[in-house]
């Protein structure tokens, strides 16, 4: 398999909405938000999205929230991230976020944003910055986020952008094959609609199958796999309840 990000719809999308946040006018607010289920793509994305990023201005800050996060070490890991090290009291770290973020108009993305979406105290730290810089600052977590951030108007209001990332349809399972697989694997229409389906459109477990594919091609010196070819192999892990099914 090669190792790359393909551009699929989810990407294009995440891509134009940072774009219009950065391009938004002065009477929109500037919080973004991109949800969706887990192994769909968002992390893969906003790397892909940042690294891409060349001149004009610095390159946003990302950084990742954990289950164990409280406000002191969410700020110690964006005051990191901004070349410092924690500064005390927490004010002081906000006050530096906030100066840096500004003189450098630097866009900060908060990535596993579920952990923290419950505590008050960082949830009104991100706004206090937002607020201050005005620079985009976009959360990112699973399905459950919008409903939760929901709760809390003052930053749902500042919400003008958003991506809820969707599952991948025929013509990005195609793209993931014909972009991944190395060169000369082909695979039919039919393993392709099936591992879709399979799936559930999460890109994870597509690359997983197509991972098997390819293997199973390279085994067999075989250039096109379809079904009838792949056989009843196992494509992907059965947690008991469908078995049978394939
Ligand atoms: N557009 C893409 N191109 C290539 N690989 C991708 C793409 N999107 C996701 N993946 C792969 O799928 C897996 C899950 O993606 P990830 O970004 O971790 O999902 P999420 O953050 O939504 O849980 C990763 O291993 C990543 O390599
Ligand atoms: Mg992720």
């Amino acid at each position: 398999m090669k190792y790359k990000t393909v551009e699929v719809k989810n990407v294009l999308r995440t891509q134009d909405m940072f774009s219009n946040l950065l391009g938004r006018s002065q009477i929109t607010p500037g919080l973004g938000l991109i949800h969706g289920p887990a192994g769909n793509g968002k992390t893969t994305t906003v790397a892909y999205m940042i690294n891409q990023l060349t001149g004009g201005g610095s390159l946003p800050i990302y950084v990742r929230c954990y289950a164990t996060d409280t406000p002191s070490s969410f700020l110690a890991r964006v005051t990191k991230e901004l070349g410092s090290e924690p500064l005390f009291p927490l004010r002081k770290s906000v006050d530096f976020i906030i100066n840096i973020m500004n003189e450098q108009q630097i866009s900060l993305f908060v990535d596993e944003a579920d952990h923290i979406v419950g505590q008050a105290k960082t949830m009104e730290t991100i706004r206090d910055i937002y607020d201050a810089t005005e620079q985009p600052v976009i959360l990112i977590g699973m399905e459950e986020i919008a409903r939760r951030i929901s709760h809390r108007k003052q930053l749902f209001n500042r919400i003008s952008e958003w991506v809820e990332f969707q599952p991948a349809d025929a013509e990005d399972v195609h793209m993931f094959a014909s972009e991944l697989l190395e060169d000369g694997i082909t695979v039919g229409e039919d393993l392709l609609d099936y591992i879709r389906v399979r799936s559930g459109g999460e890109v994870r477990r597509i690359l997983i199958a197509l991972e098997k594919i390819e293997r199973f091609a390279k085994a067999n010196d075989e250039a096109c796999i379809d079904k009838e070819i792949w056989g009843d192999g196992q494509l992907f892990l059965n947690h008991g309840m469908n078995q049978g099914k394939r």
